[in-house]
């Protein structure tokens, strides 16, 4: 006889975290309707609940079988037998009236009842979800009950949003952010975007800043890199070589960065403490100034001890910050005075510094407008505070403008920079632990990956983000990716992950890294994931009372990644006049789109 209306069956087998169950066979119907609202046994993903005194233990439907059995019965007749098995997986407990919380302390044993868990149990898991959450959308099952996550959790000990291309990604991160922003006032986030597509969804409650834009240009300077980067990106210096021009250049940043110890904003700083390492602004026109005279210069004697200034053979003197060379006398071909520059140790370098300074790609990292060089009002200051602690509480750090070549340091520094300043403002009232900051990082498969095989990746992103991810807690940093191939994704970062959003994934090679990285009972859910709508999630991991599969909120506007309407623009035809792609050509060689969006509506 069924006990109860949410009676499903009983405990048939026990190993560890996973259960047999037999479903009764006295069920009439697949799909009981219980409180006015239909259910459907045995769907896979669905939980159930196994009742013991004031206990109850919870699992997740994994697989459903029908076993055939045949039964000799006393007319000696074969008769077969359909019985219906669940398989299903452990996942936490209830007390009493204390809170859910995932892990089982007694475990079911045979016979043990198993009901259906109805909204009811849900809400009862769920209880008020108050000020320590944020909702995100609604249970796939319930329609109605909201999915709700602990927003400590969820920042602190870093998440991740992944799924295939269009299954939702950009949208969960979007109801995310909307949501923090909503409940929280003080709150702050910083998104790196790297294909622009987030300022649309975020008109009004976003500060963007973006290479080129005249109201809010993205600056990221070259003098907060270390000798190791600069030098790469500069000049194409190896790690660890010390040749005679790679100590030169050391030597003469130093000397560079020294000269402005008493000119910054901030404030001085002790020269002995300054290395070519010291995040201290200095100008790379006169880097480059100094090295091509030491180079060009020509002198009165040919002994290279005397070859210095008071020798040299000048005409004029030039004009660093105009990128004027100083002009000296020709030399003499026939050994005579003037006599050409005996020092050539820094005749490759002087070139490809030069090089690099006509790049104007390169512009918002080797000429960062304001903060080329030292100045009383124009400081590091300045560049961390309109990030992190602007009138918004969402930065959006537009990266489309920048040359792929540079996407990896250009993260790395932006990350080191913001973490950098909440690790010595530790302790200060208005940031560090004070007040915790969200870095989101979008397409993070593409500057975080596992290995470095892409030859414009060095790993200085990964090695700035797997930072934060083992160590930014302690000062209030937290990290979220959003990614479509999580299987690409550095392992560092997908072992500290503490909360999972899968949304839509079919390939299996990366349904086979969140099931390595998820808890080991979620398997079952994680098999669910490429058969998953658009907009639709399974959230495991520590900021979730119970895994869910969730359909995530809609945000309007969304950002601006949606696929162009083809049937719409083949449909007509299209008109062919000789003055278009001018306009194209030209942003290709400025690398910029201009009359964007963002233009128009007053951000610029
Ligand atoms: N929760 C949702 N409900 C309804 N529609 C959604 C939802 N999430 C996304 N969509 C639709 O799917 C489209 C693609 O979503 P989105 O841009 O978020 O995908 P994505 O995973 O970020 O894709 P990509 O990998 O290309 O960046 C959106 O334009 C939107 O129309
Ligand atoms: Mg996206």
């Amino acid at each position: 006889m069924i006990k109860d209306t949410t009676y499903l069956g009983k405990v048939t087998n026990v190993s560890a975290m996973e259960l047999d169950v037999l479903v009764s066979d006295e069920i009439p119907s697949a799909a009981p309707i219980i409180d006015g609202k239909q259910y459907r046994i045995g769907q896979i993903g669905t939980l159930v609940r196994i009742p013991f005194g004031n206990i109850n233990l919870y699992g997740v439907v994994a697989s459903v079988s029908n076993i055939e059995t045949m039964e000799d019965l006393k007319s000696n007749k074969i008769v077969m037998r359909y019985t219906r098995h669940l398989k299903v997986n452990l996942i936490g407990e209830k007390i009493g009236k204390r809170k859910f919380q995932t892990g089982i302390g007694i475990f079911p044993t045979i016979d043990d009842e198993v009901h259906l868990v109805i909204d009811r149990d849900l809400q009862e898991i769920y209880g008020e979800s108050g000020e320590d959450y944020i909702e995100i959308g609604k249970h796939s099952s319930s329609g109605y009950l909201p999915v709700s996550l602990d927003i400590h959790k969820l920042i602190l000990r870093h998440s991740a949003i992944l799924g295939s291309t269009g299954s939702g990604k950009s949208n969960t991160t979007a109801v995310i952010i909307d949501k923090i922003l909503n409940k929280y006032q003080g709150s702050r986030i910083v998104l790196i975007d790297i294909h622009g597509e987030y300022f649309s969804a975020f008109p009004t409650t976003a500060k963007s800043f973006r290479i080129n834009c005249s109201s809010s240009p993205l600056y990221i300077p070259f003098w907060a890199m270390t000798f190791d980067e600069l030098s790469f990106f500069l000049v194409s210096r190896q790690e660890g070589s010390e040749r005679p021009e790679d100590k030169r250049l050391r030597e003469e940043i130093v000397k560079l960065k020294k000269e402005n110890k008493d000119h910054m904003k901030s404030g001085s700083v002790e020269d002995h403490l300054i290395t070519a390492d010291s995040p201290i602004p200095f100008d790379l026109r006169k880097l480059w100034y100094e090295i091509n005279r030491e180079v060009n210069a020509t002198y009165n004697t040919a002994k290279e001890s005397e070859q210095n200034t008071e020798n040299e053979e000048l005409i004029s003197e030039g004009d660093y910050r105009k990128l004027i060379p100083a002009r000296f006398k020709d030399y003499d071909r026939s050994n005579r005075a003037p006599f050409k520059s005996k020092n050539q140790t820094m005749y490759a370098y002087e070139k490809k510094i030069y090089s690099r300074l006509l790049d104007n790609r390169f512009d918002f990292m080797f000429n960062p407008g304001p903060y080329k060089n030292a100045s009383m009002e124009h400081d590091l200051d300045e560049i961390i505070r309109s990030w992190i602690s602007n009138e918004q509480r969402l930065t959006i750090l537009d990266l489309s403008g920048v040359p792929f070549e540079l996407i990896d340091i250009s993260v790395g520094l932006l990350t080191r920079l913001v973490y950098d300043s909440m690790f010595w403002g530790r302790d200060e009232i208005y940031t560090g632990r004070k007040r915790p900051l969200l870095l989101i990082y979008e397409e993070a498969h593409k500057y975080l990956p596992k290995n470095e095989s892409n030859s414009h990746i060095f790993g200085y992103a990964r090695k700035g983000v797997e930072r934060i991810f083992k160590e930014g807690r302690k000062f209030g940093v937290g990290a979220m990716i959003v990614s479509q191939r999580p299987s690409e994704v550095s392992d560092t970062i997908l072992s500290q992950l503490g909360t999972f959003i899968s949304l839509r994934l079919t390939n299996s090679s990366d349904q086979n890294t969140i099931k390595a990285s998820a808890p080991n009972n979620m398997t079952s859910l994680i098999d669910l994931l490429p058969s998953l709508r658009i907009g639709e999630g399974i959230v495991t991991g520590e900021s979730i009372k119970i895994p869910s599969r969730v359909r995530v909120d809609l945000h309007e506007p969304c950002p601006n990644s949606n696929d162009p309407d083809l049937v719409e623009s083949w449909k007509s035809s299209h008109i062919i006049d000789e003055n278009q792609y001018q306009s194209v050509v030209t942003n290709m060689r400025e690398q910029r789109i201009i009359n964007r969006k963002e233009e128009d509506n007053g951000n610029d």
